[in-house]
């Protein structure tokens, strides 16, 4: 049979890690797919820069001229970001071309449109490559937990911000030096804002609650809070209260509706996910039937990426040339049966909180705060309260609350916050216990 024929947008850090892994793999992956799969053609910017490490491809500046060209099958893009690329993938999908896509912002912001014409036209849009890099985790969402009612997912799904916490932690290097070095070896984004401010997350959240919950994408509704407040002060005081702060995207499925969240979150260090470190991501999953279940992997980086998108080419050539009410809904349900679920408004989530205050050292302080906490029924698990550091009369005062609903931590803050014996903002750092429950 003849070889399926890529044309590959973009020739970056993902495009040329698939091109290397295709190459190097071809025996294998073609005795896989029941077919070679070749790459023809692809478009860059800078064509002299990319010849000099695919001296033997087609390359071309303009990215339609891939799309439209007639001995393309496939079109992979991996160029990143919504302008053309949307334009690029909704004309390769109109005339009748599969697509393979590591681009999460495209798909959270724009894959009700792309799903919807894939559908029409009854070609396919391929993506694990979008979400957590190379583990297998659309997959196993959409096919691997397909008897499970899934009840709520927590994920480390932001290499880049993994990278800066873990050396935060270890004490190593600066965030701006880890930053630069996550974007020398190819982590981050373009923008790296949308690393560090969680906004990549949300895209990977997006698409992960979709599946979860057969909902369409509602990025715009997604509560997003990075690292970038962060400091080293909070995340030695969890170490020591035997916590780790992660950057976790969080989606959870109440009988209010879908909690959709991503923020630095404090988890017990004695579980699993708490020791994923550096690029590494995890997602945890949580089944009725299953129970929880993890996938850990290299989160971003060209051949772990790659590892995806070629994973993608195989399933795409497999299934080809069947018939497409026989292949796997884009979404894992059934197009009809996506619903409208009501997304929780942060106000109305429930979690435990880590708050941390600097108070005026003098008698009283103290029964101020709890008071106010009291009011707003509000109940302490712990509470810390540092030595002055030399002869200052304020002291850090940590405290870790049980479960209770944002909208009243909220308030508690705002009262406390405005207490004489208080000094400047409280810091206020969301707990899960990621428990099998
Ligand atoms: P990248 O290294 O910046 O590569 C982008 C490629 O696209 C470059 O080859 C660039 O050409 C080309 N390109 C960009 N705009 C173009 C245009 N208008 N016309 C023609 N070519 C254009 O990006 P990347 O890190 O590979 O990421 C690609 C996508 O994969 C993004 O959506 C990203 O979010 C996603 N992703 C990345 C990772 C990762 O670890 N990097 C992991 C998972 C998903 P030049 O080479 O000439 O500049
Ligand atoms: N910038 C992303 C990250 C790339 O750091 O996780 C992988 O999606």
């Amino acid at each position: 049979m003849n070889p399926v024929r890529i044309g590959l947008l973009g020739l970056g850090t993902v495009g040329r890690g698939t091109l290397t892994v295709l190459r190097r793999n071809q025996e294998d992956i073609s005795r896989r797919a029941g077919r070679g799969i070749e790459v023809r053609m692809a478009a860059v910017r800078d064509k002299a820069r990319a010849r000099s490490y695919a001296p033997d491809l087609q390359l071309v500046t303009d990215p339609f001229l891939v799309v439209d060209h007639p001995d393309i099958d496939i079109v992979v893009e991996v160029m990143g970001g919504i302008t053309p690329n949307l334009e690029l993938v909704l004309r390769a999908l109109r005339a009748g071309k599969h697509v393979v896509t590591a681009n999460k912002a495209l798909l959270a912001e724009h894959g009700n449109e792309i799903f919807e014409t894939a559908q029409e036209k009854g070609v396919m849009v391929a993506f694990e490559a979008a979400v957590a890099g190379g583990i297998p985790i659309i997959k196993t969402l959409r096919e691997g937990l397909t008897a499970n009612r899934i009840e709520w997912i927590a994920g480390i799904i932001n290499g880049t911000s993994n990278f800066i916490l873990s050396e935060m932690r270890t004490g190593g290097k600066s965030f701006t030096e880890v930053l630069k070095m996550a974007q020398d070896l190819g982590y981050a984004e373009s923008d790296p804002t949308f690393d560090i401010e969680g906004i990549d997350a949300a895209h990977k959240l997006t698409i992960m609650a979709a599946i979860a919950f057969g909902m369409p994408m509602h990025f715009e509704a997604v509560y997003t809070e990075g690292i970038s407040r962060l400091t080293g002060t909070d995340i030695q005081y969890a170490e020591e209260l035997g916590y780790r702060i992660k950057l976790l995207g969080i989606t959870r499925r109440t009988a209010e509706g879908v909690e959709l969240r991503v923020h630095p979150t404090l988890i017990p260090a004695s579980r699993l996910i708490a020791n994923v470190e550096g690029v590494m991501n995890a997602v945890l999953v949580k089944g009725d039937a299953l129970g929880a279940t993890l996938l850990c992997g290299a989160g971003a980086g060209a051949e772990p990426t790659a590892s995806a998108v070629v994973a993608d080419l195989v399933d795409v050539t497999r299934m080809h040339t069947a018939d497409p009410e026989h292949r796997v809904p884009h979404l894992a349900f059934q197009p009809k049966y996506l619903c409208e679920v009501p997304i929780l408004p942060m106000d109305k989530v429930r979690s435990a909180y880590y708050l941390r205050l600097s108070v005026h050292d003098r008698p009283g302080v103290l029964a101020d705060i709890t008071r106010i906490l009291a009011d707003l029924d509000v109940s302490i698990v712990a509470m810390v309260q540092k030595e002055p550091s030399g002869d200052s009369e304020w002291v850090d005062i940590i405290m870790l609350t049980h479960v209770t609903l944002e909208q009243r931590i909220n308030a508690a803050i705002k009262r406390i916050e405005g207490l004489q014996s208080i000094s400047g903002k409280i810091t206020r750092i969301r707990m899960e216990s990621l428990n099998r429950h």
